[in-house]
């Protein structure tokens, strides 16, 4: 099997924690058809826009993607740039179709000090928050800015249809049944008419799935209940902006952006009949540690995981790279977000050999 992979590191440190990502998938010996392009603020540079057309042909060419991270100082200080780095992962999103983004927050038991919350707490966490990834505010119409200072007014506009909410809520009741076989639905019923939307339909679906726990929350005590119990939860299922709200949220669980992966899948099948899907850690560009060498390349990793599994059905290979992480970790080597007393201090580079090293 040929694993045709687009990757596409981005800004910052995407390229760095990119390069380790693909070392340790050539580690494992796969038959890998690897094609980069520049997308984010790179490409603007080169190109004028955040994700060319040849970008995005080869992504939507491949089985699957690997990103890394966008975003660049210059744009996030001019906040009224209308061609931006974000451009390119939101474009893929919607073009690819990837409405359902998993972002698995799982405690490891040598990171439980590294998390500002009590190893009480965190000990035993495993939940998955299912973003949904390419409606809501996201992509809303109308969205600008109008008007001259003092009478600028903006407008973000939150919609969502009955067929958006249900593939995304079906996907959670399906993920749910391999796992704890709950479903938490975080919405702002309360406020919002989407929300009611949302509330309805999963009540609906509910009903298909007897044998799956399911409870509505609002997502602001959503919020809350994750750092008092987080144990609680198995899948949370929600809105595009909640669901990116709630993961960095969750990550502290984690101990840090850096150690979470995500995988964002659509429907549509790539050529060995698995999910076409963009795999890219939750972490950002970091510009202010990028090119010394010092990322943590573990969610980047633990994404190209993600991909072999949902991508390529390679279930056993996956394992292998998350065990060698575990192991790794186990081992007492941190990278410098994660590192507390006693532990050995890994650069990008030495952290994914230490991982290979484990494979
Ligand atoms: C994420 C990021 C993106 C988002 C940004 C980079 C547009 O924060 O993937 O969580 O808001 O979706
Ligand atoms: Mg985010």
């Amino acid at each position: 099997m040929v694993l045709r992979i687009a990757v596409l590191p981005g800004d910052g440190i995407g390229p760095e924690v990119c390069a380790e990502a693909v070392r340790v998938l050539q580690a494992l010996n796969l038959d890998l058809d690897i094609h980069t392009a520049d997308v984010g603020g790179c490409a603007i540079e080169r190109f004028g826009t955040a994700l060319p057309e040849h970008a995005l042909r080869l992504a939507q060419d491949a089985d699957a993607v690997l990103f890394g991270a966008v975003g660049t100082p210059r744009f996030d200080q001019d906040p009224s740039a209308t061609v931006r780095p974000e451009q390119a992962i939101l474009g893929l999103r919607k073009a690819l179709d990837l409405f359902a983004n998993l972002r698995p927050v799982r405690t490891f038991d040598a990171l439980l000090d590294a998390s500002p919350l009590k190893p009480e707490i965190v000990r035993g966490t495993d939940l998955i928050i299912l973003r949904e990834l390419t409606a809501g505010a996201y992509f809303g119409k109308p969205q600008g800015q109008v008007g001259q200072p003092p009478d600028r007014s903006a407008v973000d506009t939150t919609s969502y249809t009955e067929a958006e909410i249900r593939r995304l809520l079906i996907m959670a009741f399906e993920l749910a049944r391999g796992r704890k076989r709950k479903v938490t639905q975080a919405d702002k019923a309360n406020v919002m008419a989407t929300g009611r939307l949302w509330r309805a339909v999963a009540h609906e679906l509910r009903e298909e799935y007897p044998d799956v726990t399911y409870e509505d929350m609002y997502a602001d005590a959503c919020a809350m209940h994750l750092l008092r119990n987080p144990r609680n939860f198995d899948i949370i299922a929600t809105e595009n902006l909640f669901g990116d709200i709630l993961s960095d949220e969750a990550s502290m669980l984690a101990g840090s952006l850096g150690m979470l992966p995500s995988a964002s899948l659509g429907d549509a099948l790539n050529r060995h009949g698995y999910r076409r899907g963009l795999y890219e850690p939750i972490h950002g560009a970091a510009h202010d540690i990028a090119g010394q060498g010092v990322a943590n390349p573990l969610a980047m990793i633990l994404s190209a995981a993600m991909m072999l599994r949902w991508s390529f059905g390679l279930v056993e290979q996956a394992g292998r790279i998350e065990r060698a992480v575990a192991r790794a970790l186990d081992d007492g080597l941190r990278c410098r977000d994660i590192a507390s007393p006693g532990t050995t201090v890994l650069g990008t580079r030495e952290m994914a050999q230490a991982v290979i090293d484990r494979l």
